[in-house]
């Protein structure tokens, strides 16, 4: 069964989409080129951000999303509820989570309501709409 979105207000999206910006410009990414941030809020009320940080050996490089999710649970625990991502990059062009991204969000925020850039435009999605039957123990 899908879970309903939790709903978040115009407030709290637009507080995250700013935090994601503003750790958007630590991004490492001399490789790509592609700076992207992520904010995060948690169930607790917690806001947690993350950057692109890329690796000379290119498949070692860490997205942003994932970036946020490890600093939230070094920071404050494994009892880790997303409620809400947004994602933005320094382009301005469409970046939706990636499929691995889609899976970490997953494992933490079964119920999240993810903001990014689509091909028309900002969207909102919650996770089972972008990772359909993603897998976790409980
Ligand atoms: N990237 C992210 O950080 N998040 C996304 O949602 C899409 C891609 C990063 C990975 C890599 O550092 C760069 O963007 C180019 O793929």
């Amino acid at each position: 069964m899908t879970a309903a979105p939790a709903s978040l207000s115009g407030k709290q999206r637009e507080r995250l989409l700013r935090e994601a910006r503003k750790v958007m410009k630590q991004a490492y990414a001399p490789f790509s080129r592609f700076r992207v941030g992520a904010a995060m809020l948690t169930a607790k009320g917690e806001l947690f951000t993350g950057c692109n940080v890329e690796n000379a050996s290119y498949g070692l490089s860490n997205c942003a999303e994932r970036t946020a999710i490890f600093r939230a649970v070094a920071q404050s625990g494994p009892k880790l509820e997303i409620r809400a991502i947004a994602v933005v990059n320094d382009q301005g062009i469409p970046c939706s989570p990636c499929g691995a991204c889609r899976q970490v969000i997953y494992e933490f925020g079964p119920k999240a309501v993810v903001f990014f850039q689509g091909a028309e435009g900002w969207k909102e999605s919650h996770i089972t709409e972008l990772l359909p039957e993603g897998f976790r123990f409980k």
